[in-house]
């Protein structure tokens, strides 16, 4: 279904065929123009074989599933890249939520149509579908969302993909999701294939450095996405830290070291709320919290004049801003600047 959605350009591209995606085997390479000389002489592999087993394996999929970019960044840019046609396309976000969708479609000459998430963050699904024409490629759901915190119900989420009718893509970002309860919706690509799942080993891994990000969808589509990415995305000093990373990971300690940092959450945010100039402080499933202040700009002042960088989030909601939980004395510095 997803051809149909394709811009028919990218519909008819050859893919560009680089030295290592016919992925032969010699003795001695000497097809790639590389120095036969240098640390770092050789291309690396278009799609670095390390990494796609470890994340399939970790995401519970196929490697052929797996789109894989400079973190999850990329894979919107592709996306875009692969379904909107500049000054006809558009795609849909609900607000306030991860400002690179709309910047992404912009640069791409896309339109952005918004249907703002309900009082309590939440998806709208009715006006979602209602906001839907022929000109909509993708709808973005951030899940949990950025800058609010929360996750969209499930059963809303599942209801707007039941009832979608008309060919339109659905994109959701969970690049925060190893910090909630939630279950991936990788688990309903089988179910829908006009689903696809954002993930990135940028946040709960730490790993941010390293610009690695996935969109895991039907092999098809994924085929379509790696014909528009550049030949070489992932630089071999990043396959290698990426490898020594995971040699190193162990699932259990992984989660022992999630569930202590969303314990330093849970004790930053009792305290936030003990501080008489702080309003709300909106429930988080991620390792950042939305925080409503009486008066937001002069507290973001007071805390960059101490060497405290957070996020003003004001343009998107009022008073707020989006502080990033940090380790046990960071958070600490902060609390000791408020009221
Ligand atoms: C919701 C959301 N999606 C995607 C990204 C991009 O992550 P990556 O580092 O994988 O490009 C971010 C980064 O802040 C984010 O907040």
């Amino acid at each position: 279904m997803f051809e149909k959605l394709l811009r028919p350009k990218i519909l008819k591209l050859k893919a560009y065929e680089s030295a290592r995606s016919l992925n032969l085997t010699a003795d001695h390479f000497l097809d790639a123009n590389e120095n036969f000389d240098g640390p770092y002489n050789r291309y690396p592999q278009p799609r670095p074989e390390s990494i796609l087993n470890a994340l399939s394996d970790y995401y519970e999929t196929s490697k052929e599933s797996i789109f894989l970019g400079r973190g999850s960044d990329e894979a919107i840019d592709t996306l875009m890249r692969c379904f909107c046609e500049p000054g006809s396309s558009s795609i849909l976000i609900t607000p306030p939520t991860y400002g690179m969708y709309e910047v992404s479609a912009e640069i791409q000459g896309a339109f952005v149509k918004k249907v703002p998430l309900d009082l309590d963050f939440d998806l709208n699904v009715n006006p979602v579908l209602q906001s839907i024409d022929p000109s909509t490629k993708m709808i973005f759901l951030c899940s949990p969302n950025n800058p609010t915190g929360n996750v969209l119900t499930r059963d809303r989420v599942l209801s707007l993909l039941d009832r979608i009718k008309q060919d339109v893509l659905v994109v959701i970002d969970e690049a925060y999701i190893e910090f909630s309860q939630e279950e991936s919706f990788v688990k309903e690509l089988k179910n829908f294939e006009n689903l696809i799942v954002l993930r990135t080993v940028s946040k709960a891994f730490g790993l941010a450095g390293l610009r690695l990000g996935v969109a895991i969808s039907n092999p098809e589509l994924i085929a379509v996405m790696n014909k528009v990415r550049a030949p070489y995305p992932i630089a071999q000093p990043v396959v290698e830290a990426f490898e020594k990373f995971w040699a190193e990971f162990n699932p259990e300690s992984f989660q022992t070291s999630i569930n202590e940092y969303m314990k330093l959450k849970n004790l930053f945010v009792d305290k936030l709320k003990q501080k008489q100039e702080v309003l709300r402080v909106y429930p988080s499933q991620t390792n950042f919290v939305l925080v409503e202040f009486k008066d937001a700009t002069q507290v973001f002042e007071r805390l960059k004049s101490k060497g405290l960088l957070v996020r003003d989030q004001q343009s998107k909601i009022k008073n707020a801003l989006r502080i990033t939980v940090g380790s046990a004395e960071q958070n600490q510095l902060i609390l000791k600047e408020l009221v």
